[in-house]
């Protein structure tokens, strides 16, 4: 009997071990999270954005988050969050309000502003453009007008010099292809112009902008790497054997995820990948069949309708990889349910760590957004930020979802405990249990001193 059992349990396959161990990221991985300025800022009244709103043409931004003032808050929020960088932009309308007149005091204020991000020894991540020019750039045509490539680069020989001992990596534009497709495309911003040309001489102007303020700042601060933020989408047919959408897959990639990198090849010293979208393209029916997007009605969408879809992160890592290291310069969701922003967090930065895994080299994760902020025109309503904004009162408050990614930055990497939260309903209390009063703890703590 005993022969028998012995036998027996011997022939069992050995029990699985359950790995439990934290999926870690590489060592200096940054860890951070992504605002912009004209965004959070307030009272951005020089630029061309905001002269629009005044006129009815968008919704009015007003005083923002109020950032401009309450930048010190809101730094020590990122320090006791545990992010060891950050990326925010300059407003060169609030510099450079008049052609050629610098404003000092301006100029003063980003520097302050800085500072204080170096002495909590966060890593900096500057953008130079995100999106809104000064009025009188907008008013001699913007982007459009070749002049506007000079006087950007004035701009950045201005304001470089200054800021630079501060800034850890250089992004010089901010989404070139977004930019053109709202304002050409759509035309929901400024220009809002129907222009075939237009849109090809802003691409131009974008890339030979980019060419130019790359070499000088490479140059000038030599140790510090130089990039874009572009906007990347992880493109797919409907139907495997529909050679129409299949072509649309691939023109649509190369325009939007491929041609401006083609443009500026040799001028950039990291790839900073903007994600958010997953597009389907769907034949029609009919003789000449058209291709559009297919509709996300059965997908799981953001409160924006954006698709849910983290393995296409892994797709366009692995398709974009090169020599280059990558920064993923925003991902983030739109929700006022944060439950869901949890989830997001946890299922991207595991493509994340499986592109890592596969050798791709990414080097960081900025999340969109710090806090809840102005998303252009679309107004005040979608709530991408780690940390809520009361509106009324201004008042900042820690959603849950930050703390989670707080436990992931402590572990430089995804603690086992959390992939629960990649089934439903499971909320950041129940995940993080005790670790969650300790953060919180802490983090008070933390606030008083
Ligand atoms: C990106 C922009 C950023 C923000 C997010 C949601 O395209 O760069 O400013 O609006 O989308």
């Amino acid at each position: 009997m005993i022969i028998i059992t012995v036998i027996f349990m011997t022939s069992l396959p050995p029990k699985q071990k359950h790995d439990h161990h934290t999926l870690k990221f590489p060592d200096n991985f940054l860890w951070g999270a992504a605002t912009s300025a004209y965004q959070v800022e307030g009272n951005n009244s020089y630029s061309d954005w905001w002269d629009w709103e005044v006129q009815g043409k968008l919704p009015a931004s007003g005083i923002a988050c109020d950032q401009y003032n309450r930048f010190e808050q809101d730094f020590d929020l990122v320090k006791n969050l545990n992010h060891n960088a950050h990326r925010l932009s300059i407003e060169w309308s609030r510099i450079e309000p008049k052609d050629g007149e610098f404003d000092h005091h301006e100029i003063e204020h980003y520097i302050k502003l800085l500072k204080v991000l170096k002495s909590l020894k966060i890593t900096v991540m500057l953008t130079l453009w995100h999106f809104t020019l000064p009025k009188w750039v907008a008013d001699i045509g913007g982007w459009e007008n070749g002049q506007t490539v000079k006087y950007f680069e004035r701009f950045v020989k201005r304001i470089a010099p200054e800021l630079g001992e501060f800034v850890d990596m250089w992004v010089t534009l901010n989404e070139p292809g977004v930019y053109v497709y709202q304002g050409f495309v759509e035309r929901v911003w400024p220009p809002a112009k129907k222009s075939f040309f237009g849109q090809v001489k802003t691409i131009l102007n974008f890339a030979s902008a980019h060419k130019r303020v790359y070499k000088y700042l490479h140059k000038a601060f030599p140790k510090k790497e130089v990039g874009i933020a572009n906007n990347v989408q992880s493109f797919e047919s409907y139907h495997k054997h529909s050679v129409a959408e299949q072509v649309a897959v691939i023109i649509t990639d190369i325009i939007t995820n491929h041609l401006f990198y083609f443009l500026t090849r040799g001028a950039h010293d990291f790839l900073g990948l903007n994600y958010y979208f997953h597009v389907r393209f769907k034949q029609g029916e009919g003789l000449m069949p058209e291709v559009t997007a297919a509709s996300n009605e059965s997908r799981d969408v953001s409160d924006l309708g954006w698709e849910i879809y983290p393995e296409g992160l892994f797709g366009v890592l692995e398709d974009l990889s090169d020599d280059l290291p990558i920064y993923i310069t925003e991902c983030g969701i739109a929700s006022t349910n944060d439950d869901r922003r949890n989830r997001f967090l946890i299922t991207y930065l595991h493509e994340v760590y499986r592109a890592i895994k596969s050798g791709i080299n990414v080097k960081g994760f900025f999340y969109w957004s710090l806090i809840d902020n102005y998303e252009w025109h679309r107004g005040f309503e979608p709530r991408f930020g780690l940390i809520e904004v009361d509106y009324k009162t201004l008042e900042r408050r820690i959603r849950p979802s930050a703390l989670v990614y707080t436990d992931i930055i402590q572990h430089n990497g995804i603690p086992h405990s959390l992939l629960r939260f990649i089934g439903h309903t499971v909320q950041a209390e129940d995940v993080l249990e005790k670790r969650y009063r300790e953060i919180s703890k802490e983090i008070k703590e933390s606030q008083k001193n």
